[in-house]
This record gives C-alpha cells, structure tokens and sequence, in this order.
C-alpha cells in the first residue's frame, strides 16, 4: 500500500455501530487529500452502512457472527478489505478484537480511535470509568493499531476537562464531538504524506512526536484551543 501525495489516498472505514466517524470523515473529505472508497461492517444493522449508502460510498458487510472461528472472520475481512485495494484502513466503532497476524498484514497502515486518553481506559465503558476514576481530565486518541488491543503509538489526543456534575453519556456526547474534528484531521496528514510510522516512532513532517501524541485542548466555549 502507498499513501502517495499526488493521487487521493485511499481509504477503507471499517465500522459496526453508529458511524458518527464516518460522517465526520465523509463530510471532510471535499477538503481533503483522501477519498473513501468502502465501507465494512461486521454488523448488519449498523446505521453507518446507511451513512455510506446516502454519500454513494461501496459497502460491504462480514457479519462476525457467520464464523464459527475469528481466524475465517478476519481471512473474509482481509479479502473484503483488498477488493478496494486501500492505502489506509481505519477502525471507527469496529468492535471486534483483531488478531496480531490480521493486524500484521496493516501495519503501519491501520488507524483507530479510541475514547479515551490512552494508555489509559483500554477497552470498553472509558466514560463511567473516568468518571469513577475522578478523572479531570479526559477525551479520545488515534492511533496506529498493534495487536494488543486499543494498543499501538498514539498520533494525537483531544483533552477535555470533565466537569463536577458530568454524566457518562454527556461525556461520550462531548469527546465524540472532539474525535469528530480529530480523526479526519489525522487521516488528512496520512493522506497527504505527512504521518508516517517508521520502526514504530510516529513521524510527522519526518519529526518523532511525543510518547503522548499530540495534544489537543477542547473548551466549551472556545472549541480547540491549542
Ligand atoms: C467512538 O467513540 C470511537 O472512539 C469508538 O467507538 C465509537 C464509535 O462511534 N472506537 P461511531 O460509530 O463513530 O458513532
């Protein structure tokens, strides 16, 4: 796979819930250097197939549950993904663990988003544990995928400040606004040849940035502050 500069990068969104990504993506995409070329689900109903539909995109679906074994799920995955012959594939609400061999396949060229400030909160429910953590602070990274699970090096983060009274859902409804500016945001820097992964150190403008990732700060009022 090649992200090259001149050609719009293509990208594979693979999805399994309600694909608020998606649309984030999709409706940056007139402003940016990539174009998705298809949609996979591993759930049929998922109201993200119906977002692709709508914007013209290529859908597919491997339903997870028609596999008696995951490695069959992931080699009808694999194939599902290469009819589109991407040079990016992302992770967007896909909630199912991928194998190291799978993710072997994509590296380097495998993104995910994740609500919460890795490493912290891997896995499921990252708001009510913040929040039972008495977090400050909390928001969501996106980072390349590695085999261990919500694992790999973090490209950037969007922080926000909890709150005293927030509720779980009003802190999902908060950093999902935030991962929607981020994650086309980072898609673009892949798409135009900017990001890169080399010997696992994530480069961007062929700079090593920070163990963290880039920071991002979210107000309220203000939007991204810096
Ligand atoms: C997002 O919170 C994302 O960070 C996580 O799953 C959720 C997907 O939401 N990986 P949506 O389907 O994009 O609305």
């Amino acid at each position: 796979m090649n992200n090259a500069t001149s050609a719009a990068c293509k990208v594979v969104v693979l999805i399994g819930g309600s694909g608020s990504n998606l649309q984030a993506l999709i409706d940056a995409m007139p402003n940016s250097h990539y174009e998705i070329v298809g949609v996979i689900s591993h759930n049929p109903t998922a109201f993200g197939l119906e977002r692709a539909k709508k914007a013209h995109i290529q859908t597919a679906i491997v339903d997870h549950t028609a596999f008696a074994e995951r490695s069959h799920f992931e080699v009808a995955l694999h194939e599902a993904i290469q009819n589109f012959k991407p040079d990016l594939v992302l992770l967007a609400g896909f909630m199912r663990i991928l194998s190291d061999a799978f993710v072997t396949q994509y590296t380097s060229h495998l993104l995910n988003i994740h609500p919460s400030l890795l490493p912290k909160f891997k896995g499921l429910h990252t708001h009510q544990r913040a929040l039972e953590q008495g977090e400050t602070h909390h928001g969501a990274s996106v980072h390349f995928v590695s085999a261990e699970l919500d694992g790999g090096p973090v490209i950037a983060q969007t922080i926000i400040e909890v709150g005293e009274d927030a509720s779980a859902e009003a802190l999902q409804q908060r950093v999902l606004k935030t991962e929607h500016w981020l994650y086309p945001e980072i898609v673009n820097w892949f798409s135009n040849g900017r990001l890169k992964l080399s010997q696992n150190v994530v480069l961007l403008d062929n700079q090593p940035i920070p163990e963290t990732g880039l920071q991002f700060i979210f107000t309220e009022t203000e939007g991204i502050k810096q």
